[in-house]
């Protein structure tokens, strides 16, 4: 049964009468132009519209096209999982029926899958990607959404995409827990994936008919996000919890080093009788060093890469970038305490934080990228 299609395309639907026929034309005609043996099924939550008479009447003629009605739990996410459930190819496709994402990238997907990849993810955020005629209002919600799923999977430039494709051992069995819109971020947390590519594209608006998205949707949005972290910690598995073990361990480290260099600072200068900015100097570097070491064999436990050279080069790429967290951290002490007029071991307590923050995101993506 399996290896009759090469591709589900999964077209979830609530009242898309204007849409769906021309959706679904759009879809077998990419496919049949690539070579692609595509079934495609319309998951629908029992629209009051002509959308299923509609597909009824196309399913008569393509036997490659399937509907699902759904009675019951009303929902695009679970009507995608529904979509999961009915497929009989192994690489899954998620499409809109109202052409915000462009059909004409469905081989793409395909391919990307084909070649390896576990997931392959349209994204709006990265270089190429871009979202057309959305009011500003909308805009400044998605790009919130996406910030908020970017501190889960830091990776991944659009999390909260709605077109994305999946290998089927990626959800067979996964825990997915599906409610409110953001479905891959379900996926990206509870499915099991090792790879991904993410592939440019143009979001359109809606051309017909309007939006179904809700408050109720941020909500459940929030919840969700807080699932998935949840999962993680008690799973201890999948790619949160990786990602997150690291942040964490960093920070750990990042304190042994506060440690090291007050210490040190105090010894040298109480005990030694060095002057203060000198032994400030030695102490800040020293834990620097501590640091490294500790990042180095515990937070990205690089041992399998031993090698002298290539240490060296991880250390001077981590030292500079100690020194960058350190112009970043004094740069927003100075502000806050000088222009804000806010408290100095308050103003600090900002400062350590972003310093945190860039520190960690440019070692995870240079010092250890390869990790
Ligand atoms: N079965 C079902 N049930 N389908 C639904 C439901 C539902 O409750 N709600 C919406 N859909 C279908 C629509 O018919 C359409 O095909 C698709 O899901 C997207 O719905 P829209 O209402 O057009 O979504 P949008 O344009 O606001 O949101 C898009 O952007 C999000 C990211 O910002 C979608 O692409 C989402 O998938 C995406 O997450
Ligand atoms: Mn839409």
């Amino acid at each position: 049964m399996t290896e009759r299609y090469d591709l589900s395309v999964i077209i979830p639907t609530f009242n898309e009468e204007e849409n769906i026929a021309a959706i679904i034309d759009a879809v077998n005609d990419v496919c049949s132009k690539s070579g692609i043996q595509a079934e495609i099924l319309v998951v629908d939550d029992n629209s009051d519209d002509r959308t299923i008479p509609i597909v009824q009447e196309i399913t008569g003629q393509c036997e490659n096209v399937r509907l699902i009605v759904r009675m019951k739990d009303h929902g695009l996410s679970q009507s995608v999982v529904d979509g999961f459930r009915a497929a009989r190819s192994d690489i899954f496709l998620i499409i809109d029926a109202d052409f915000s994402h462009p059909p004409e990238l469905i081989p793409r997907f395909y391919e990307a899958i084909r070649d390896g990849a576990d997931i392959a993810i349209g994204s709006r955020y990265m270089k190429g990607g871009d979202i057309e005629e959305w009011p500003l209002k909308r805009r400044i919600l998605s790009l919130g959404a996406t910030a908020f799923g970017r501190i889960l999977f830091p990776e991944v430039t659009d999390p909260v995409s709605g077109f994305f494709a999946v290998r089927r051992e990626v959800v067979d069995g996964a825990p997915l827990a599906p409610k409110g819109y953001k479905i891959l971020m379900e996926v990206l947390g509870k499915g099991r994936w090792r790879s991904f590519v993410e592939i440019p594209f143009v979001f359109r608006d809606r051309a017909e008919g309007e939006s179904k998205l809700r408050l109720e949707t941020m909500l459940d949005y929030i919840r969700q996000c807080c699932g998935i972290l949840w999962f993680a910690v008690t799973h201890r598995i999948g790619p949160v919890w990786t990602e997150w073990t690291k942040v964490v361990r960093f920070g750990i480290v990042g304190l042994s080093g506060i440690f090291v260099n007050m210490g040190l600072l105090y010894v040298l200068t109480e005990v030694a009788g060095i002057y203060y900015l000198v032994s400030a100097a030695i102490a800040i570097e020293t834990s620097i060093v501590n640091n490294f070491v500790w990042n180095d064999l515990w937070t990205f436990k690089s041992e399998g890469k031993l090698r002298l050279r290539r240490r060296l080069h991880r250390f001077v790429s981590f030292q500079a970038v100690s020194m960058g967290g350190l112009a970043i951290n004094m740069l927003i002490l100075y502000l806050l305490v000088e222009v804000g007029g806010i408290y100095y071991l308050i103003a600090n307590l900002a400062g350590i934080f972003a310093a945190f923050a860039w520190n960690f995101m440019i070692n995870r993506h240079f010092t250890w990228k390869s990790i």
